[in-house]
Formats: C-alpha cells, structure tokens, sequence
C-alpha cells in the first residue's frame, strides 16, 4: 500500500485555497529571508510546491544552480512553467525526498512548509542524509507552522489539527502533528542565524547554518 501522500489533485488550486484561507501570510513568511540569499550558488529545494518560492528565488539569484525534488508531477509541472526563464539552471526529480539521494555540495536548502508533512523518523532520516552534502556555511531555511505561546496556545492547535485533517482527506498525509525540525538539525552541526515568527506566532522562517569549519577545541582534531 502507497502511503506517501499524493498532492496532485490539489496542486492547481493550492495557491487559492492558501490565499482564500490565509491570505498572503505565507508567501511573506516564505520571502522573508531572500535577501540573504542572493550569493548562494547550488541549491537543493524540496517540497516546493507550485514554484513560486523558486521562480522569486531564481529571478533574484542569476547564478544559483537547482535541485527541485517533489513527488508530485504536477506540482513539479507548475514549478516548471514558473521557472521557464531558468531551465538551465534547474534539474526537477520527480521523486520523494526520503529516497533521492542528493549529490551536493550545496550551499542552500530550501524546505517551506514541507518539514511538517514528515513524521519524526523520517525528517531525521532526511536531515542526515542532506547534512554531509552540505559545503561548510551552507544555509538551510525552513518555514513552517509552529504551536504559539500563551493564549494563542489553544487556537494555534485547533488551527494546526483542522489543517492537518484538511491534508489528510484532499492527500492522505498521516502525519498528525507537528515534528521537531531544531534537534536534528542541531545534531547535524547547523545553527539557527536567523527566525520571524507570524500570523499571531502560527508560522515561522527560519535560517539555519552549517559550522564554517570545525571549532579548535573539537575532539575530532585530538584523535
Ligand atoms: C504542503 S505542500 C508545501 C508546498 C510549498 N512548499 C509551500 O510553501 O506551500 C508540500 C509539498 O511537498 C511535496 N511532498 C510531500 N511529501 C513529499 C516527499 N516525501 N518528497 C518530496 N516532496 C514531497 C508535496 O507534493 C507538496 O508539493
């Protein structure tokens, strides 16, 4: 039994249903930290979607090389057309990201609201696998939902069940809340530079950086 969620029948509307239900709040989320990424030159981008992180991205970065990875064909088939101008520049893998076996070195990975559709396992599976392709200083940025603090505790779970229920029936995602992207990416040597929390606290974007180079006291150079 295929039980990887399938977001093909939800592909062409996804940009209304994410405008009708949360207005422009995540494509500023995801924009957010662009500007920093304007010198970064090999990219691996997962889950993107319909291409529209990507074509800003490409359109902002005219040297940046690409790996989008995405298992639906028709998601990749809008990323593609959004991305016309830059075909060169751009390899699509119609393939999960649990199984593709990145090349890198890369200096970017872009993960927007893809993280939270992967259960615990898998997103640490997937992080050290991506971690020794990345090349000293590489940025991984990451937006997703996130459970606020306060009295915003409440709502922000019944928000984030109802979207989780939502993806559930229109794709048959399983996962039924949020993982812990922090340890992981911490275990693999990266470092959160940069964060913005929106929507009351509903989502985040977050720049997380790999160590340029090993500190001097590390126990691998006394071995
Ligand atoms: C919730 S959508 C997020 C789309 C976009 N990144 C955004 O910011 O709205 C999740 C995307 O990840 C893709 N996806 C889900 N599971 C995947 C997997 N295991 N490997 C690669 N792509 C996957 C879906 O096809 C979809 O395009």
């Amino acid at each position: 039994m295929n039980l990887e969620p399938n977001f093909n029948s939800i592909a062409r509307p996804y940009r209304w249903l994410e405008y009708l239900t949360l207005g422009r709040a995540l494509e500023r989320c995801r924009l957010h930290f662009l500007p920093l990424l304007l010198d970064q030159k090999r990219a691996l981008v997962i889950g993107d979607g319909d291409g529209r992180f990507l074509a800003s991205l490409m359109a902002a970065n005219h040297h940046i090389q690409v790996d989008a990875v995405d298992t639906s064909a028709t998601m990749l088939e809008l990323l593609s057309k959004r991305c016309k101008g830059s075909t060169t520049r751009l390899q699509i893998h119609n393939t999960s990201a649990l199984t593709f076996a990145p090349t890198g070195p890369y200096d970017l990975v872009v993960t927007h609201f893809f993280l939270d559709c992967l259960a615990q396992p898998d997103l640490e599976a997937l992080v050290n696998r991506i971690a020794p392709t990345l090349s000293p200083g590489a940025l991984w940025l990451i937006s997703d939902f996130r459970i606020p603090s306060g009295s915003m505790r409440l709502p922000g779970r019944i928000i984030v069940r109802t979207l989780y229920l939502a993806f559930r029936l229109l794709t048959g995602l399983r996962t039924t809340h949020l993982p812990d992207h922090a340890a992981p990416l911490i275990q693999a040597g990266l470092t959160r530079i940069g964060h913005h929390h929106s929507l009351a606290g509903l989502l985040t974007t977050e720049l997380w950086q790999l160590e340029r180079s090993l500190p001097l006291h590390s126990p691998h150079l006394n071995q």
